[in-house]
């Protein structure tokens, strides 16, 4: 048995010049994720105590799940001293620490504090993801160029999954592991060793309520979905939760492709591409799969804007070929200007 705390420090002691300070980051999101996953599994008794309404029974303004998420992340890297700025989904601008250890730090970090979370008055899965890069600037207040790299450029990345249980999945870079959180002792064991797809995959993710706005390429690629072919295990099983992070993780384990295309309304998608699209395709690439904006590796977009969007598209590796084979067959200018 293994602690999510004791394989960090394992992993990184293969690196001969390793500080300690990814280390303590990922320990640092690892326990964030535990507050978040506490408070994301008492949301459904706010409404009996009270908590749900303006003011809760301390005299304290409740706050949004996403809110909280957000500040936990925040505090936790802040605290940390390893992270010298952080872009969030939920803030329109970076947040550079002001404090001298964390000017020190030699990290930033891009994250979805929540994700899916349109999901949580269901009871439905949700998660959060993020991105760590090393900063480009010496020293100092962290900047908005030290998160407008590559996905080729990331450090680490992961994601949390709350759900039946509660997972942390993350990859340095030297694949990819899956740890469950006992909540009992409030520890992430790891229980999901070297995940990789399968060999096989019949599961396609994708909002069909789009479907007419969608480029041919995608279209057809639906109704390839649907086509009667034993050989290649066709029809494909759609499955479609509308978080993320949850559609990603099953169709990890499953066997699956995940779709979030543009559309003739929105040609880049709806997907950030620093802390939704990049994590997920570093996992995925580690994972023997593949990430794809429908022409190439989603790890090489040159980032402009810290929440720019991207067409998205993991899962094994032969069904996202069929994909970037459909867009060039079909819609190849779609998205070019
Ligand atoms: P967020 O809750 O962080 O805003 O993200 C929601 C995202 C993502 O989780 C999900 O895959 C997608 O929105 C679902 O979008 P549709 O409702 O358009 O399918
Ligand atoms: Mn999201
Ligand atoms: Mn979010």
């Amino acid at each position: 048995m293994k602690t999510l705390t004791e394989f960090i420090i394992e992993e990184q002691a293969a690196f001969p010049n390793a500080s300690g300070d990814l280390t303590r980051l990922l320990n640092d999101i690892g326990i964030a994720a535990k507050f978040v996953n506490r408070e994301i599994n008492r949301a459904g008794l706010t409404n009996i105590m009270g908590y749900n309404d303006e003011v809760n029974v301390q005299g304290e303004a409740q706050k949004k799940l996403d809110v909280y998420a957000n500040e936990q992340f925040i505090g936790a890297l802040r605290s940390g001293g390893e992270c010298c700025a952080i872009a969030s989904e939920e803030n329109e601008k970076i947040i550079a620490f002001e404090n001298e250890k964390s000017q020190s730090g030699k990290y930033v970090v891009a994250i979805d504090p929540l994700d899916g979370s349109s999901n949580i008055e269901s009871n439905v899965s949700i998660g959060t993801v993020f991105s760590v890069y090393k900063r480009i600037s010496k020293s100092g207040k962290g900047t908005t160029t030290d998160l407008l790299q590559k996905g080729t450029d990331l450090i680490a990345a992961g994601y949390i999954i709350y759900g039946s249980s509660t997972m942390l999945v993350y990859t340095t870079g030297r694949g990819v592991n899956g740890f469950t959180l006992d909540p009992s002792v409030g520890l992430f064991i790891r229980s999901h060793p070297n995940m990789k797809y399968p060999d096989s995959g019949t599961i396609y993710s994708i909002n069909e309520s789009n479907y007419i706005y969608f480029p041919d390429a995608i279209q057809k690629y639906i109704q390839y979905c649907h086509f009667d072919d034993p050989t290649t295990n066709r029809p494909y099983i759609t499955r479609y939760i509308g978080s993320m992070v949850a559609d990603f993780h099953r169709n990890l384990i499953k066997g699956g492709i995940f779709l979030y295309p543009g559309t003739i309304k929105n040609p880049s998608g709806k997907l950030r591409l620093l802390y939704e699209c990049n994590p997920m395709a570093y996992i995925a690439e580690q994972a023997g799969g593949k990430a794809s904006h429908g022409f190439g590796r989603v790890l090489e977009i040159e980032p402009k804007d810290i929440h720019q969007r991207s067409p998205f598209f993991a899962g094994p590796t032969f069904m996202v070929e069929k994909i970037e084979e459909f867009m060039q067959k079909y819609s190849p200018d779609f998205g070019k200007k």
